[in-house]
Order: C-alpha cells, then sequence, then structure tokens
C-alpha cells in the first residue's frame, strides 16, 4: 500500500498555491514534480563533488565518476538492461533522434518504417526525415475506434519491406498501451527493428527492455520525478556498437590524427560526447531509487485507481468530451462542450488545476479525434482523490460562461 500522504510531504511544489487555491498539478504527463531526495542528489553534486567526469585523476574526480557510473547501473536495473546498453541523452527526444540517425544509415530505398497517427512529434519526425534522405515509405498502423494500435491492426500493416516500427509504448495524449512484446516477436521475424518510446510509460509502469525485446527504447528523466535535461536511450548492445553518434567531440573517442582517422571509444561512451549534465544524472538516480522503493506495479496500479474513480464521476457530466475512459495510464483527455480547449485551460487555472491544453505534439492524432485540440489531464503517483474530487466540482462548473469570464 502506498502512504500518499506521507509520500507529498516529500514534493515541497505540492506546498504552493495557484490563484489562490491549493495547487492541484495534473499535468504530469508534461514533466513531473521532484521530491526533496532528488532535489539533494543534485544539490550535494554542486556542493560537495563538483567536478567534471572521466576526465580527472585526483580524488574528486573518481568521486564523481563512481556516482556517475553508478546511476548509470540503477537506471540498466531499472529497466532490466545490461549497463552498457544505457546511453544517456538529454532527453527522450535527443535519444529518439540519435536512434533514426544512426540506424536509418542502414535503411535502403523502398524499406517501410512503421509509425501510428498517435505519434508523438519526436517518435515520427526523425523517421519522416530519414525516409525522405533514404527513399523509404512511411506507413501508419492503423488505429482502431478508440484510438488504439491493436496486434490485428498491426498485422495488417507488416510485411516485408517493413525494416523500422518507431511506436509509443503508451501514447501521450490517449494514454494507451501498445502491446509491445507482441509486437517486438512479430517485427523480429520479419527482420525490422522496434524502437519503442518509453517517455509515457517507463516513470508509470514496470517496465523490462529484454522481457518486451524492443531493439531500443528511449525516455526522459524529467517526467519520472528526476531532474529535467537527461534522458536514456537503451539498446541492444550489438546494435549501438554497429550504429555511429551524430554528434562528436570530446569524451567519445579514443584517438584520432590528422589525417581524419577517428577511433571511436565502445559503446555508451561513443555517444556522451562532451561534458554532461552531472548533477541531473545523480539526481535521476535518486529519482529511480525513489521510484523503486515505493515500487512501479504500486505506481501503476495507484494512478489507475485514480483514473478509474475520476472517469467514474467524469462521465456523469454531460458538458464534458471524454476521449479516453480507457486509458491505461493515468493520462484523461477531454474537452468542455462548445468551449476552445485553452479556454477551458485558463478557467481551471482559475480553480488552481495545472493541466494542459492543445496537441500535445501529436498533431496527426486531431484529425482522429474530429478537434483541433483537447485538455488533458495527467495524473501521477502523489495525486488523490480528495484533487480529482475538487477536479470534478471544477467541470461540473466548466459552463461556457465561467470558461469566457476569465477573459471579462
Ligand atoms: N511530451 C510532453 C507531453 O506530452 C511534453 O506533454
Amino acid at each position: 500500500m502506498m502512504n500518499v500522504e506521507k509520500i507529498r510531504k516529500d514534493f515541497k511544489m505540492l506546498e504552493n498555491t495557484m490563484q489562490g487555491h491549493d495547487l492541484i498539478y495534473f499535468d504530469n504527463a508534461a514533466t513531473s514534480l521532484k521530491p526533496k531526495s532528488v532535489v539533494d542528489a543534485v544539490v550535494n553534486y554542486y556542493e560537495h563533488l563538483g567536478v567534471n567526469c572521466h576526465r580527472g585523476d585526483y580524488d574528486l574526480s573518481f568521486q564523481v565518476d563512481s556516482a556517475y557510473e553508478n546511476a548509470r547501473k540503477g537506471v540498466a536495473e531499472f529497466i532490466g538492461a545490461e549497463e552498457k546498453e544505457i546511453v544517456f541523452t538529454s532527453g527522450t527526444s535527443a535519444s529518439l533522434n540519435q536512434i533514426a540517425y544512426g540506424y536509418g544509415k542502414f535503411l535502403n530505398q523502398g524499406d517501410v518504417i512503421l509509425s501510428c497517427e498517435a505519434e508523438h512529434a519526436s517518435s515520427v519526425l526523425p523517421w519522416m526525415k530519414v525516409a525522405e534522405e533514404k527513399g523509404c515509405g512511411i506507413q501508419y498502423v492503423p488505429l482502431d475506434d478508440e484510438g488504439r494500435i491493436t496486434l490485428e491492426n498491426f498485422k495488417k500493416v507488416l510485411n516485408d519491406q517493413v525494416k523500422v516500427i518507431a511506436l509509443a509504448h503508451v501514447t501521450n495524449v490517449l494514454g494507451y498501451e501498445i502491446p509491445v512484446k507482441e509486437i517486438c516477436a512479430l517485427a523480429h521475424e520479419k527482420g525490422a527493428v522496434c524502437v519503442i518510446d518509453m517517455a509515457q510509460s517507463a516513470p508509470h509502469m514496470k517496465v523490462n527492455v529484454k522481457d518486451l525485446d524492443c531493439d531500443f527504447a528511449a525516455f526522459s528523466s524529467h517526467k519520472m520525478i528526476g531532474p529535467t535535461g537527461v534522458g536514456v536511450l537503451y539498446g541492444k548492445y550489438d546494435l549501438l556498437q554497429k550504429m555511429e553518434p551524430f554528434m562528436l567531440g570530446g569524451g567519445s573517442n579514443a584517438r584520432f590524427d590528422m589525417c581524419g582517422n577517428i577511433l571511436l571509444k565502445d559503446a555508451p561512451y561513443k555517444y556522451e560526447t562532451g561534458t554532461p549534465p552531472i548533477e541531473g544524472v545523480l539526481g535521476f538516480h535518486a529519482a529511480i531509487q525513489y521510484l523503486s522503493e515505493i515500487g512501479m506495479e504500486n505506481i501503476h496500479a495507484y494512478e489507475k485507481e485514480l483514473h478509474d474513480y475520476a472517469i467514474e464521476k467524469l462521465s456523469k457530466l454531460d458538458n464534458l468530451i471524454l476521449y479516453n475512459p480507457h486509458a491505461d495510464t493515468g493520462i484523461i483527455t477531454f474537452n468542455v462542450k462548445d468551449v476552445f480547449a485553452q479556454d477551458a485551460a485558463s478557467y481551471f487555472n482559475t480553480q488552481g488545476i495545472a493541466l494542459r491544453a492543445g496537441q500535445h505534439c501529436a498533431k496527426l492524432l486531431i484529425d482522429k479525434l474530429k478537434t483541433s485540440a483537447t485538455l488533458r489531464a495527467s495524473l501521477y503517483f502523489y495525486n488523490t482523490k480528495e484533487e480529482i474530487d475538487t477536479f470534478v466540482e471544477a467541470c461540473k462548473n466548466a459552463t461556457i460562461e465561467n470558461c469566457l469570464n476569465v477573459f471579462f
């Protein structure tokens, strides 16, 4: 059982008010709040460690090296990978771009990349660029009526031309989990690789990359109570060794000469050029330790309970349109009838409720949803049923008049 009351005390941000109300933070799919242990880890680096990693031959430098590599070990254990398969990047977008740039080199004219209409821009745009440069095609797995990817629909578009499958484990607007394990197994039968965007899954559920057997995965520290500016690129080691980094510089090479011969280090180091955000990586390690102590299964179950509690109440309100009442995580996407999403978000702001409005970087999805923008309330394990009750009351009062009154 999770002690949410105790957990909330670790998150200083939750003491904030907004517009005279206690802050209700429901924008967790955009970024998460940070507990004291994460903030302390960052401050501890600046106050007590302070030096660069992988570059010095003095005690402090060795301490930082060891803390940095321990963080890599922590991340590897967290997702069931080997340490050498974990590359630290600046975030999910950087990881996905590196994968597309690196693996895209092996694609040929006529090859096909599979995406879907629910994908985040960072999952699909790098592959659009690869497709343009290499003469490949991009095809989209058809979504079912709810907006989900089903295995049945996946099989319809999988053929021998498909060389890459680039999909989100959990989509960022509808919050549906895709059957990654089955998709990877089918893809491998055809010789395709699977690139899984785990930005919205790794923070919320237990993920094991070996069990799923995905070839690449990407996620961000900041969406899982860690610092911004740090992300993870997981890749099967032989693929990481085979690919090239898109950035070169200090730290990633073993030697180079004036004839232009460059010998890169082995993965993961060849992908980590330049001084990394050391404090962020150490803070990320603290975040993973915090999440692991609670247990990802507990976090997932609690979020689902919160989600179902909210949906049960929200579905009774006839002034709302709910787009994903059966989401697998804590993402609730909706609109107030006849009110533009951003206007409604401004109304929720006046009630102390932070949520996101717009297209949420998934611009292909709006045709499917038949709307130009939506509101998204996204929950995390520090949210409560009491906050949902307040949110439901605010939704009840979200009339056209109240939403537009915000501006007058
Ligand atoms: N990718 C983040 C979101 O979905 C920013 O909100």
